[in-house]
């Protein structure tokens, strides 16, 4: 009895000793074992659809050159920029709104070194936390730059020297986007920035000019105007916030953001630079036929849009598509001409959003896995961090308008909300927009505080159809500044209670 045991217990060792492989091996060797899934960066859209993977018990492989996983969004995007927008918040409040608030503050100093430090310390936890989840979901890390050999074959530059290959059933490419250059003005990103240097200035800028009102662009320029640069904005349209916000809310945000100190040359295009390596010099030229303009400034922000990146890639080795802005080609399902390469995120068609590629993600390993998977494009939230927040979901008036296409408005102002109005915050307001037969919503737009936490109502009312009536009576706890999201929807199908 015993003999048989030990004798068992021995084979048993033998048996886990035969089985022992080291695991870099296998990776090491080409076409040594075939993966479901490989895929080529781990931002926001490759580490989810990695973590994805793995759950769905897909044998996969995470390539990224980085160093660090979580992509342009944790490293140098989304995060960051929080971070210092958060921070740099709290002390534009404690210096200028303060008083009003019965809190007398004696002398405030800014330390941009720490508040720099709290932004890495928030970076790192984060990047770390994704290393943890692959490896708790199986997912093979590979730190390198990864090129296509062949359709299934993904050579890779090891960033601590060496290479080698990964041959994978599916590849999924999530190589991501970069900040778009402005001819003539090369980034050294202490005078000439993309958002990456403007994340770490290692002093705040007398003068900070920012191209392009866009949403990063506004959001920088928000961080420097509140440490104490002063900062303009330049922008060739005349609107700020991008296409996608509505006018009469980005008008609202203009109002509210020069008030803060925030200049705006909209309408104006920068027509050439130079970095004298003193200074940045800018010719700025009206559209409406306005003087030529000559600019100065410390520090200026290029932030007029990303682009596609797939440098390095091989794509032509295997003879992929881009189309006219660089973006890869692929069908409603992400695939390539070649059907098991897929391509998802910054890279391909649709919003730059880490949201947007997260969902991707997801549906692009539902796809490979189950044949089928679902995004609604329709229903992609957007957020601008400033101070009040703007956030949006759904169609803006200036589109309804241009396509014909009919509707009916409801708002109602932070200025007549009890919460808003406790909290001495009450700029901004909420709009809807619905279908004047249906009731049904068709979008909703919001400046205000906390506007970028209230849309979650908005995009799961437009998911699921909601009428403004269904949200009108829906019952929200007091006081709350939801409650302003109510109010709006009542504005929408009758009327307003409060305003
Ligand atoms: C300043 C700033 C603020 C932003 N704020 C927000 C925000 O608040 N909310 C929001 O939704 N979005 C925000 N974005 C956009 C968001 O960062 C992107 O939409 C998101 O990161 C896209 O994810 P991705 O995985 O497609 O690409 P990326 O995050 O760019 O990741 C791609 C990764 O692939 C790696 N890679 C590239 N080529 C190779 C290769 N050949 N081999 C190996 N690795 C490779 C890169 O190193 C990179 O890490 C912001 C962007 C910026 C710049
Ligand atoms: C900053 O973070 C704190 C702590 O979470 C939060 O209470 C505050 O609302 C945030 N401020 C802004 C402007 O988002």
């Amino acid at each position: 009895m015993e003999k048989g045991l030990r004798y068992r217990s021995r084979l048993i060792l033998l048996f886990i000793i035969l089985s022992y492989r080291p695991p870099l091996l296998i990776a090491n060797q080409p076409g040594a074992e075939e993966k479901d899934l490989v895929i080529i960066g781990g931002g926001v859209a490759g580490y989810v659809a990695a973590i994805k993977a793995g759950q769905e018990g897909l044998k996969v492989t995470c390539i990224e050159k980085r160093g660090r996983l979580g992509g342009t969004c944790l490293n140098v995007g989304c995060i960051p920029s929080k971070s210092l927008l958060n921070n740099s918040h709290l002390y534009h409040q404690i210096l200028h709104d303060s008083k009003p608030r019965g809190i007398e503050v004696g002398d405030v100093q800014l330390n941009l070194q720490a508040m720099m430090k709290a932004k890495d310390t928030s970076v790192t936890g984060l990047t770390k936390g994704i290393e943890y989840l692959f490896k708790k979901n199986g997912v093979e890390y590979i730190k390198g730059t990864g090129s296509f050999a062949s359709e299934h074959e993904i050579k890779v530059q090891l960033n601590d020297g060496g290479e080698t290959s990964v041959v994978g059933k599916n590849i999924l490419i999530a190589t991501g986007s970069e900040s778009t250059p402005f001819p003539g003005l090369e980034f050294d990103e202490k005078r000439v920035v993309t958002s990456t240097g403007a994340l770490s200035l290692e002093k705040v800028p007398e003068k900070l000019i920012v191209i392009g009102g866009g949403i990063i662009g506004l959001e920088m320029g928000s961080v420097w105007s509140r440490l104490g640069a002063k900062v303009t904005v330049v922008e060739f349209l005349d609107q700020i916030g991008g296409p996608g916000m509505d006018s009469q809310i980005a008008k609202e945000a203009q109002k509210v953001l020069k008030k803060q100190g925030i200049e705006f040359k909209l309408g104006t295009k920068v027509v050439s630079g130079e970095n004298t390596g003193d200074n940045v010099k800018l010719q700025v030229d009206s559209a409406k036929g306005g003087k030529p303009e000559s600019l100065e400034a410390d520090v200026v922000l290029v932030a007029i849009g990303r682009r596609p990146y797939t440098a390095g890639l091989g794509l032509e080795n295997i003879g992929l598509e881009l189309d006219e802005r660089g973006r890869v080609v692929i069908d409603s399902e992400y695939r390539t001409k070649a059907s098991h390469i897929r391509c998802i995120g910054d890279c391909t068609f649709g919003p730059m959003l880490a949201h947007k590629a997260e969902e991707e993600a997801v549906a692009a390993v539902e796809y490979i896995k189950k044949g089928y998977g679902h995004v609604n494009y329709g229903v992609i939230p957007s957020v601008m961090y400033t101070y009040p927040e703007v956030a949006w979901v759904g169609q803006n008036e200036q589109e309804l308008k241009s396509q014909n296409i009919p509707y009916k408005v409801g708002t109602f102002p932070f200025s007549a909300n009890s919460r808003a109005k406790t909290n001495l915050d009450t700029e901004g307001f909420v709009k809807m927009i619905a279908d004047p037969e249906t009731d049904r919503l068709l979008g909703c737009h919001i400046i205000g505080p906390n506007a970028g936490e209230m849309i979650a109502e908005a995009t799961l009312a437009l998911e699921y159809g909601a009428s403004t009536e269904d949200i009108a009576r829906t019952c929200h706890a007091h006081p709350t500044l939801a409650e302003a999201f109510k109010e709006a929807a009542m504005a929408t199908y009758s009327k307003a209670i409060h305003f």
